[in-house]
């Protein structure tokens, strides 16, 4: 088994499919010691036995998960929010920017809409555009966008990376692409195969997208605008990428790393060529 997808042990999965099972709210003070009846019984061995044997992340089985201190609908058809994004948007940015300065964000690749729908709720001043190529994706981002009654402030948008979004510019563009390698995708543990490949694969060194993004997001962000990213274990990858950026890498005190800020002033101009840019 591999716990990875939101918890990181069997405890708070088998806490999380038991209560699903039986219609039981966390938070319930009079769930603990109460009598389980035989037909709950089978409910809960048939979901554990899902997990266990068909692999398939819990989140996956309860369809709900938290982000950001947010509840979020997901199915198969988006990536389990588990950015430590999460983290830095609770913060408001701080230390790293001045949340007041933050009117138009951009989240680029919003699976569930986590992130966007969280920016929106961390600086309710501003407007957020979420894009993503999968129309199944954006099928649950709106769902959460529903949820959430943020219709008003997150417009969402079908767009291979910044293609569908003319010249539309940012404060902050922020965004958890697809990073993982061919080979380290192939030895990913059964877990991950219940996610969308086009979520985490990009290309032979799970670098495909992170080169886009470092290549265009000058063009639409503000001046005094930034670009955060997450890239996961590709940091070394990206550094040795990207020798003359000078990339920021965040500190995260509930853990995960591998997010770089970059100030739009620092970012390749649109003329420049990629390597060493
Ligand atoms: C790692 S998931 C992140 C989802 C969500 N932001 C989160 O943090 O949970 C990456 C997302 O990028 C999307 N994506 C992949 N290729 C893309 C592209 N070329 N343009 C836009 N989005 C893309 C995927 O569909 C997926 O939803």
């Amino acid at each position: 088994m591999f716990f990875g997808h939101g918890t990181n042990n069997a405890w708070d999965e088998s806490a999380a499919l038991v209560l699903h099972a039986l219609a039981l709210d966390h938070d319930d003070p009079t769930v603990y010691g109460r009598r389980v009846g035989r037909g709950d019984q089978q409910r809960v061995r048939a979901l554990l036995a899902r997990r266990i044997e068909e692999r398939i992340p819990a989140v996956y089985l309860t369809g709900r998960t938290w982000f950001a201190g947010l509840p979020f609908e997901v199915d198969p058809r988006v990536l389990i929010p588990r950015s430590p994004i999460a983290e830095l948007i609770e913060r408001r940015f701080a230390p790293w920017l001045a949340a007041r300065r933050i009117h138009r964000v951009l989240d680029m690749g919003t699976g569930s809409g986590c992130i966007a729908i969280a920016c929106a709720r961390a600086l309710p001043w501003a407007r957020v555009d979420a894009a993503d190529i999968s129309v199944a994706a954006l099928e649950v981002a709106a769902r959460n966008v529903r949820r959430h009654r943020l219709a008003g402030r997150v417009r969402l948008v079908r767009s291979d990376h910044f293609a569908a979004l003319g010249a539309e510019r940012y404060d902050l563009i922020v965004s958890n692409p697809p990073y993982v390698g061919a080979r380290e995708l192939a030895a990913l543990p059964p877990e991950y195969r219940h996610e969308p490949a086009l979520a985490l694969a990009s290309g032979r060194a799970g670098l495909d997208s992170v080169h886009v993004l470092l290549a265009q997001a000058r063009r639409h962000l503000r001046p005094g605008g930034a670009l955060i990213v997450e890239v996961g274990n590709t940091e070394r990858a990206v550094r040795r990428a990207y020798p003359r950026l000078p990339f920021v890498w965040l500190q995260f005190e509930r853990g995960g790393g591998g997010v770089f800020l970059l100030a739009a002033a620092d970012l390749p101009s649109p003329r420049a060529r990629r390597a060493g840019a």
